[in-house]
């Protein structure tokens, strides 16, 4: 089982609002097709969620109750997820949208409570689960951002995954001399630069943070590696 996130930068043109990169969603798409394991993707916002959820105010830790910003981020987030479908069905993968905004909570403590039998159950029915980047309802702020990283950790446990992929836009984690680290198996391993474009989840150090505390092996690799990721290839940066 391959948990496998597409980054939001690497799918869209992360500087112009709602702005596809096309080219490299199907390149994405084409390596998807091409997995040799069972999988389930989530992608992340981009150009179509982060704009919203910063006009808005909105981020992990801080929500808006007002139902037009929570339409607006969640909104943009399913348009997208509907053209990374699109594109998968082109290619005859069987791939199925899961909207966190349906059925997951933030409760008090920050964390998400998000029920799993629609995406175990199209798993053992042979469908490719989507998950993206949402918002949820949150105890006391209305709705908060639900990053695709969050996402990864969540179904990674859930799922018991034998590999988690990150593909992101850089070829892996990169040292103070932009050299792809082998290897991160503490927050120290590595210089960890943040994400320059607008981002409300947290850039790289953010990442690494989340995936450390992951049992699976967990690879962070760019458009070029993932191909060979969902082969079983090692491209990129471990993180484990
Ligand atoms: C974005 O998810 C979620 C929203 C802003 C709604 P991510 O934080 O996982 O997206 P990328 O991959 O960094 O663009």
């Amino acid at each position: 089982m391959i948990v496998l996130k597409l980054g939001g930068s690497v799918i869209t043109d992360k500087d112009r609002p709602e702005t596809l990169d096309a080219p490299a969603l199907d390149r994405a798409a084409d390596a998807v097709a091409g997995a040799s394991d069972d999988l389930v993707v989530v992608h992340g916002g981009g150009s179509f969620g982060h704009h919203h959820a910063a006009a808005w105010g909105v981020s992990v830790d801080s929500g808006t109750d007002d139902v037009e910003g929570a339409l607006a981020v969640h909104g943009a987030m399913t348009t997208l997820n509907r053209v990374v479908l699109a594109r998968l069905h082109d290619r005859g993968v069987s791939a199925l949208p899961v909207h966190s905004l349906s059925v997951g909570a933030r409760n008090t403590d920050g964390v998400l409570d998000l029920p799993l039998a629609a995406v175990d159950r199209m798993l053992a029915e042979s469908f490719v689960p989507v998950l993206h980047g949402d918002v949820a309802a949150t105890a006391g702020e209305g709705v908060t951002v639900v990053s695709g990283d969050e996402l990864v950790a969540r179904l990674a446990r859930h799922l018991d995954a034998d590999r988690v992929g990150l593909c992101s836009t850089v070829p892996g984690v990169l040292d103070g001399e932009n050299r792809v680290v082998d290897r991160v198996s503490s927050l120290d391993d590595a210089a960890l630069g943040e994400s320059a474009s607008t981002d409300v989840t947290g850039g790289m150090a953010g990442k690494v943070r989340t995936l450390l505390e992951l049992d699976a092996p967990a690879h962070i690799f760019d458009l070029d590696g993932l191909p060979a990721f969902l082969v079983g290839e090692t491209p990129g940066t471990v993180v484990d």
